[in-house]
């Protein structure tokens, strides 16, 4: 496997397909950071302290994906998600774990 597709759900309901190259030790919030998505600031770099990376996992039991780390949970309890499957897009490294992944990413910025 050299790439994975994470699924990105857009105004309309649609997904929109995004193909990401395995191997190039980046975070989820850095490469969609590089796919313009504004609404994903990170000002924290990706230390789990600011949330401003924050995207919502749609299908998380269907892909196994591993539950988020103490720090994650922290931040996460002090966002306003209520869904409860809220994550910290750079806690969320690119590997082929994600494969399949379907997220929202919230229309505001906190
Ligand atoms: S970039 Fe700050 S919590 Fe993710």
């Amino acid at each position: 496997m050299d790439s994975i597709t994470v699924y990105i759900q857009q105004d309309d309901f649609s997904f929109q397909p995004l193909e990401i190259p395995l191997g190039i030790q980046m975070s989820m919030m850095e490469v969609l950071k590089g796919e313009g998505y504004e609404t994903i600031e990170g000002i924290c770099g990706g230390m789990a302290l600011c949330g401003t990376c924050r995207v919502e996992v749609l299908n998380k039991d269907e892909i196994n994906l591993e539950g988020a780390n103490d720090n994650e949970i922290c931040m996460l309890e002090t966002l306003p998600c209520y869904t409860g499957n809220c994550r910290l897009s750079c806690q969320l490294q690119v590997t082929e774990k994600l494969d399949g992944m379907k997220i929202r990413i919230p229309a505001d910025t906190l």
